[in-house]
């Protein structure tokens, strides 16, 4: 299976945003019951939501269908659950994770409610907002070894975490994320490889702005990230095109194994007088895999 390159949010209390997620080709959405969904709203989100899942049978699902709970320290948070569960979402988004503790117990929720509800044991992922509180970047590295198994992915958020800090923004004066946000992102990355979990990197927030989505994404995916969240369906293209390998990219992948290939039982060539060694011949392969994973 290739990674989820964009997840869509999608207020779930919104009919009418509801009814453009099918055209909005996104890998994943994700259905809004927190912080888009104001507190009198939440309970026509949770009939909206149950029935948007019914009316897509996980077989003919053209997008996986996620759905972001309330955090699991609210009273919300269970409430969420049983009115969504048993429509049979592919995962949950968990915000405000503290850290893996708060996912082992989510995941213990689902094993009860998968039982009562007839679903397969495990068939619902979870994918945290994983730096969203002051204690959860400490927690990051925690989630390799952690044996969670629904976990799909680590993701993070710079919003709540510059309200849980007391900060008045979460950007440098050029612009770029502030040190502390671009440190959690760093630690992010290495916390989902170390996991062997999927890295999906943060929104962008300028929604009419696609030149900068894609400039962001392609740098985003040169480090290591593999998808990202949207907020408006017109950030989707840009996202889906950006997280798969380009052209260029799977040509010079294809001329380094060709390289390679012409120097058999060779640990070292050059290409383009660069030296290339075996890290960039696994590179290679892991872009031309990708690739044809994609295109299938
Ligand atoms: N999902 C589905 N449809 C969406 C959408 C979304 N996330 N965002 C916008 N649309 C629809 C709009 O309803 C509008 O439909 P219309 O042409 O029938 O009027 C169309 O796309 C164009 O929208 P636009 O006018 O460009 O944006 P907007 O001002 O209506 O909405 C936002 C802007 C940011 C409020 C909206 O994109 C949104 O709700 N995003 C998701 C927010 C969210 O879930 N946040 C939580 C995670 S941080
Ligand atoms: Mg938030």
């Amino acid at each position: 299976m290739t990674p989820i390159r964009s997840f869509l949010f999608i207020p779930g209390d919104s009919e009418k945003k509801l009814g453009k997620a099918d055209g909005a080709g996104a890998d994943a959405l994700i259905l809004d019951l927190e912080d888009s969904v104001s507190p009198d709203n939440k309970p026509v989100a949770r009939e909206l939501i149950p029935a948007f899942l019914r009316a897509r049978p996980k077989a003919k699902r053209a997008s996986q269908i996620w759905v972001r709970i309330n955090p699991l320290d609210t009273d919300l948070a269970l409430t969420d659950l049983v009115a969504v569960v048993a429509a049979a979402p592919d995962g949950l988004i968990l915000p405000k994770a503290n850290g893996p503790s708060d996912v082992l117990k989510l995941s213990h929720y689902l094993d009860a409610l998968e039982a009562q509800t007839c679903l397969a044991a495990g068939s619902i992922k979870i994918l945290p907002v994983a730096t969203e509180t002051a204690i959860s970047p400490f927690r990051l590295g925690d989630y390799a070894g952690a044996g969670l198994t629904r976990l799909l992915g680590l993701t993070w958020g710079a919003e709540d975490l510059a309200a849980a800090l007391g900060a008045s923004t979460n950007r440098g004066a050029d612009g770029r994320w502030a040190l502390t946000y671009q440190m959690v992102r760093s630690l992010t990355l290495l916390a989902a490889r170390a996991a062997d979990v999927q890295p999906i990197d943060t929104l962008y927030v300028d929604f009419r702005d696609d030149d900068g989505l894609r400039a962001s994404s392609r740098a985003s995916r040169a480090e290591g990230f593999t998808g990202r969240l949207a907020i408006h369906p017109a950030q989707v293209a840009a996202i889906n095109e950006s997280y798969r390998p380009s052209a260029e990219e799977i040509a010079f992948a294809v001329r380094i194994i060709a390289a390679f290939d012409a120097a058999p039982g060779v640990g070292t060539v050059g290409l383009d007088g660069k030296m290339l060694d075996i890290p960039h011949l696994k590179q290679a392969r892991a872009i031309v895999a990708q690739a044809a994973a994609y295109a299938s």
